[in-house]
């Protein structure tokens, strides 16, 4: 596969791991030669630590998962000190996936991931509650999500590229407003908002009630959207959301995505992308690679 150009930065091949899927590297760096992945996205980081949501956290589906993590992670100044220098080691690509509970949060936490050296790209996940918005998400109203992108641009010295929630009114139209509130890319999507109920226990399986559902279930849709994100905007699109095999990868790049982003399909066969790598290699070596 070609290297792959994506905000000015040079990726080895368009597979990057998906943020909260694939930690900070490490534990898969003992599985295997982590330097082959285009890039690693890592776990979504906010300004200060956070423990997490209490109470399930994972639940298969079928063809698919739900998560209620929560966004737990040591907080950016402690990535930056302790899991950051290991990163630098790993060979590929980093991009620092930021979370915020309000926009200051936001501001503060990319501020400060701009100013590190070794990451190249920031990606700002806007499907964080909203607290200044009573509790609606960054990532539903395309005017809400512009003007948290602003405010980020305003202090980020890096790349920045805006993930957009599937739950967002309308994608093409959050597509554009992020664009051009000054984002340099957009990935998409984040996980779905679904619901599990526990027959015996009469209630949701999640203390939070909704949780985020990723993996195959979702793919045709998040397809959809790229394609409709594609077609609306000039700055690359990051395709995710249910790539499993080679051939997922080639049909999001065929509806307009740059790169894709793994996930789910990870936690399935913990080698899945270097398989999504070999593949690609030999269709863009067999036929080419086009546009629709
Ligand atoms: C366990 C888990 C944790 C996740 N944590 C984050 C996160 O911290 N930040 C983020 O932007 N997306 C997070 N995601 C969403 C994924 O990065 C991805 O957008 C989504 O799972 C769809 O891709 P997939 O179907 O390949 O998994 C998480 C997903 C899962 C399954």
């Amino acid at each position: 596969m070609p290297e792959t150009m994506l905000c000015g930065v040079t990726l080895k091949n368009p597979v990057i791991a998906a943020s909260g899927t694939f930690g900070f590297g490490a534990e898969y760096g003992r599985l295997f030669d982590v330097s082959k992945l285009g890039a690693i996205c890592t776990k979504g980081l906010t300004l200060h630590p956070r423990e997490g949501n209490p109470g399930m956290r994972v639940w298969e589906t079928p063809a698919g998962m739900m998560n209620s993590i929560g966004l737990q992670n040591p907080g950016i100044p402690a990535f930056l000190e302790h899991e950051l220098p290991r990163m630098r080691t790993m060979g590929t690509a980093i991009i620092a996936n930021v979370g915020g509970g309000d926009l200051e949060e936001y501001v503060e936490g990319v501020r400060l991931l701009s100013e590190a050296e070794s990451i190249d790209i920031i990606e700002l996940n806007i499907s964080c509650p909203n607290v200044h918005e009573g509790g609606m998400a960054f990532g539903i109203k395309a005017n809400v999500a512009a003007g948290v992108v602003a405010a980020v641009r305003r202090v980020c010295r890096k790349p920045l590229m805006v993930k957009l929630s599937p739950n967002a009114e309308n994608i093409a139209d959050m597509a554009v407003a992020c664009e051009r509130a000054g984002a340099d890319a957009v990935s998409l999507v984040n996980a779905f908002n679904a619901l599990a109920i526990d027959i015996h226990a009469r209630k949701p399986v999640f203390d939070n009630v909704t949780a985020g559902l990723s993996g195959p279930a979702i793919k045709p849709i998040a397809l959809r959207m790229v394609w409709e994100a594609a077609h609306a905007v000039r700055i690359p699109v990051v395709g995710i959301g249910g790539i499993t095999t080679w051939q997922d990868a080639v049909e999001f790049l065929m509806a307009g995505a740059t790169a894709v982003q793994v996930g789910t399909a990870t936690f399935v066969k913990p080698t899945a992308m270097l398989d999504i790598v070999d593949g690609l290699e030999r269709y863009c070596a067999a036929e080419p690679l086009t546009r629709l």
